[in-house]
C-alpha cells in the first residue's frame, strides 16, 4: 500500500473536511445558497470522492449533515441571533445529557448503547436460528419499529415481518403467507405485559402449532427481567435476550430491542453502532458543532415561534418506516406538558403530489424536513424517441428523484416555509446509526430545552391500563372512563 492509500482513511479528520461534514458556523441568509467557506469544503469533500474512486481504499467514515439555512426568515420566523442566543442554552442542555449518560441515568442511557449493546450477545442467542427464511418481530411501539426501521432501510435475503397491530384480519392474512417452519418469531416487550403483543404471540404460537411447527424451537424473546414474556421465557427455556435497564422502548433501536431481528436477517450490527457512535463523538456544547443538537435546536427554536408540525420527508422508500419511528420519537418524548411537535409521515417524492400543497400553501404552522442518502444504487431511464420526454431519456431515476428533492427545497423556501435538509452518504448499516442516534440526541436537546420528561409517555401508559381493565387484566381506574363516554351519533 502506498503512502497516500495509507493516509486516506485519515482524512476525514483532516480539519477542512471534517467542517464540511458538519453543520456551517456561517448559514447564508439567502436561502438555498451555501456560503463560500462551505462551498469550498464541498469541493475539497468531492476532490477526495473522486481520488478514492482511483485507489482501494475503504470508504471514509461517514456522518449525518443538516443544513439550517433554509430555517431562517421564513414564517414562522426564525433568526440566527435567535438561535446563536439558544447556544449558551445547548450548552447547558449538553453538560446535562454528558452528566445523564456518565451517570447512566433513566433515558439518557440510551444514547451510550453504542458502547454499551454487547452485539457477540445478540449474535450467540441468534444463531440457533441461522437457517431463518423469516423473522416476525412481535412488538409494538418502541418494541418493534426500530427493528422495522432497520429491516426496511437495509437489503436481506432473510424477511422481515411486524405483528404490532391486533387487526384480526391483517393478522390471519400475514400468517397464512408465512411457511412458519422457517420463520422465527422474535418477541419483543420491555414490560412483558403489553396486551397487543402478548395476545399476538398466542395468535402465531397456535398457528405455529397447527402446522406442527415446535414453537419452543423457533421463537426467541427480548423483555425485561419480569412480566409474563420473561415467565414464559424460563418456562419453556426459550432463547431470551435482555432489555437493557433505563432505555425506553423508542429509544431501544441500538439495544437488543432493535438489533437481533438485525442479527438474523444478516445484517452487520457492529457497523450499525459505529455510525451510531460516530454521531455520539460529535456531541458538543455549541448546535453550530454538532448536526444532531444543529437539528434539535432548530426544531425547538421553530415550535416556538410556532411551527407545531414537523413534516418529516424522507426521498428513499427505504426510509418510510425510519420517518414512521420518527413519528414515535417525536410524538411520544416531546408530546408533554401541553408542549411538543406533531410529527407529519410523508414520502418524497411521493407526497409533492398530495401533501406538498398544504405545507407549502397552508397554514404557517410548521417546518418541512427534507432527508435523503446522497449516493444511492441508481438505475437508468431508457432513451425515448418522444421529444418531449429527452429531458428523461438517458438519465436516471436517482437523479429525477434528487431533482425533485432539491426542487421541493427550493419551493418551499420560495413560499417562505422553514425548511432542514438532512443528508447522510449511503444508506448502509453505518449510515442508519447515523439516522438512529442522531435523531434519538436531537430528540433528547429538544427535551432539555423544552423542560419536559423526554424518557416518560403517561398518555400512553394510560392508554394500556385502560384496555387491560377493559379486557378484564386487572382492576384500572382507567378503565371507567371508557363507560363515561359521551355521545351524540349521527346516523
Ligand atoms: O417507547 C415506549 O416506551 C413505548 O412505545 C413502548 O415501547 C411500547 O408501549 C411497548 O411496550 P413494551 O415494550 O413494554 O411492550
Amino acid at each position: 500500500m502506498s503512502g497516500l492509500e495509507a493516509r486516506l482513511p485519515l482524512l476525514p479528520l483532516f480539519p477542512p473536511l471534517r467542517a464540511s461534514l458538519a453543520v456551517t458556523r456561517e448559514p447564508s441568509s439567502t436561502h438555498g445558497r451555501e456560503t463560500t467557506s462551505r462551498g469550498f469544503c464541498i469541493v475539497a469533500y468531492d476532490l477526495l470522492a473522486g481520488l478514492r474512486s482511483y485507489f482501494p481504499v475503504p470508504h471514509p467514515l461517514t456522518a449525518m449533515r443538516i443544513d439550517i439555512a433554509n430555517a431562517f426568515g421564513g414564517e414562522p420566523a426564525l433568526d440566527r441571533t435567535t438561535l446563536e442566543e439558544l447556544d449558551e442554552r445547548v450548552a447547558e442542555a449538553h453538560y446535562r445529557i454528558r452528566e445523564g449518560m456518565e451517570h447512566d441515568e433513566f433515558g439518557y442511557t440510551a444514547l451510550n448503547l453504542p458502547e454499551t449493546t454487547d452485539t457477540a450477545e445478540i449474535r450467540d442467542a441468534v444463531e440457533p436460528f441461522s437457517d431463518s427464511e423469516t423473522v416476525l418481530t412481535v412488538g409494538i411501539g418502541g418494541s418493534a419499529l426500530g427493528a422495522a426501521t432497520i429491516a426496511d432501510a437495509l437489503e436481506s435475503e432473510v424477511d422481515a415481518y411486524f405483528l404490532d397491530n391486533v387487526d384480526p384480519e391483517h393478522t390471519a392474512r400475514l400468517l397464512d403467507s408465512l411457511d412458519l417452519s422457517t420463520t422465527t418469531m422474535n418477541v419483543v416487550s420491555n414490560s412483558g405485559t403489553t396486551a397487543e403483543t402478548l395476545a399476538n404471540f398466542l395468535v402465531v404460537r397456535e398457528a405455529m402449532e397447527e402446522d406442527g411447527v415446535d414453537w419452543t424451537e423457533r421463537t426467541f424473546v427480548t423483555t425485561g427481567p419480569e412480566g409474563n414474556l420473561r415467565e414464559l421465557a424460563e418456562q419453556h427455556e426459550l432463547p431470551a435476550l435482555p432489555v437493557p435497564e433505563g432505555v425506553p422502548g423508542r429509544f431501544a433501536a441500538l439495544s437488543t430491542v432493535g438489533l437481533a431481528c438485525a442479527a438474523i436477517q444478516g445484517h452487520d450490527i457492529d457497523a450499525i453502532l459505529a455510525g451510531a457512535a460516530a454521531e455520539r463523538d460529535r456531541l458538543a456544547d455549541s448546535l453550530f458543532d454538532s448536526p444532531a443538537y444543529a437539528y434539535g435546536a432548530v426544531t425547538y427554536a421553530l415550535a416556538a415561534e410556532g411551527a407545531l408540525t414537523n413534516a418529516f420527508m424522507p426521498y428513499a422508500e427505504s426510509l418510510e418506516t425510519f420517518a414512521e419511528w420518527f413519528a414515535q420519537l417525536w410524538a411520544e418524548s416531546l408530546g408533554k406538558d401541553g408542549q411538543g411537535q406533531t410529527p407529519a409521515r410523508a414520502l418524497g417524492a411521493t407526497d409533492q403530489h398530495s401533501q406538498l400543497q398544504l405545507y407549502r400553501a397552508g397554514p404557517r404552522d410548521k417546518l418541512v424536513t427534507l432527508l435523503r442518502p446522497t449516493e444511492r444504487t441508481d438505475r437508468g431511464i431508457p432513451e425515448t424517441d418522444l421529444a418531449g420526454l429527452s429531458y428523461l431519456g438517458g438519465s436516471s431515476l436517482g437523479t429525477l428523484l434528487d431533482a425533485e428533492f432539491e426542487a421541493t427545497e427550493a419551493s418551499l423556501a420560495a413560499a417562505n416555509c422553514p425548511n432542514v435538509r438532512v443528508e447522510v452518504d449511503r444508506l448502509d448499516e453505518h449510515g442508519v446509526g447515523e439516522l438512529l442516534y442522531g435523531m434519538e440526541a436531537a430528540c433528547v436537546l429538544y427535551g432539555e430545552l423544552a423542560g419536559v420528561e423526554t424518557f416518560t409517555q403517561p398518555a400512553v401508559e394510560w392508554g394500556k391500563r385502560a384496555a387491560r381493565g377493559l379486557l378484564g387484566g386487572g382492576d384500572f381506574d382507567e378503565a371507567d372512563a371508557v363507560g363515561e363516554k359521551r355521545r351524540l351519533v349521527i346516523d
